[in-house]
């Protein structure tokens, strides 16, 4: 009976094996840490508020002359797959995701004292490194805005940005490998930390 089962369904638990490449959405080099949909767009990311927190590097408008560029705090988070390895060897892998969530100025004033709040959730950016996806780009990073011009809504999907956008100002001036680790206290004493005696880092001042 069991066998007569087996051999009725497996034909159809082959056919779901061999059509699933075959999908509309594609996820990078099989560890699923983003979605690129059939348009070549990237699919806005979700769930990164539970990913790993690396900092948050704020740009306030009132001290970039009424409008930063990105506005104004970048709470930056790396997908734990990127993040294991990265602590691991030092290195970002292919397929390695961060976002920037971009958050406005609530106040400058709290019981702590004078000082920049958080306010509310206004964009979210994104970088990928895919040699599969993004084979032309230098060091293989995409960029994404998923933010609107007024800040109120996130697109769906985003548009690779042009290189000279994006790409170029984190080729020439970020640290490790087009990331700005140099802003990111988080990511620097975890680099590569599993290489040290011990593995341990969290608990160094100066690692
Ligand atoms: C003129 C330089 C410059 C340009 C242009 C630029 N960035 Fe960045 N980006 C930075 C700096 C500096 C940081 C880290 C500090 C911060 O957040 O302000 C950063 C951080 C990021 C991060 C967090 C991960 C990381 O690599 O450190 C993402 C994601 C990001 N930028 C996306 C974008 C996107 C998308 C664009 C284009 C729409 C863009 N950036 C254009 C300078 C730039």
């Amino acid at each position: 009976m069991t066998h007569l089962k087996r051999s009725r369904w497996s034909p159809w638990a082959l056919a779901v094996v061999l059509l699933a490449p075959l999908a509309a959405h594609t996820d990078n080099g099989g560890n699923g840490s983003y979605e690129v949909d059939a348009s070549g767009k990237l699919v806005r990311p979700t769930g990164y508020r539970e990913w790993v927190f690396a900092g948050t590097p704020v740009t306030p408008n009132d001290m970039n002359n009424g409008k930063a560029a990105f506005p104004e705090f970048h709470s930056v988070y790396i997908h734990p797959n990127a993040w294991n390895q990265w602590k691991r060897t030092g290195h970002f892998p292919d397929g390695t995701i961060l976002v920037k969530e971009l958050i406005s100025v609530g106040s400058k004033q709290a019981a702590s004292g004078a000082g920049y709040f958080m306010g509310e959730f206004i964009g979210l950016e994104a970088a990928v490194k895919s040699a599969k996806d993004f084979p032309d780009e230098p060091g293989n990073w995409g960029y994404f805005s998923f933010s609107s011009p007024d800040h109120r809504t996130l697109l769906p999907s985003a548009a690779p940005q042009a290189t000279e956008t994006c790409n170029s100002c984190h080729q020439t001036a970020a640290k490790d490998d087009w990331v700005f680790t140099q802003h990111y206290p988080v990511m620097r004493a975890a680099n590569g930390a599993g290489k040290r005696a011990g593995g341990g880092y969290d608990d160094l001042l100066q690692p």
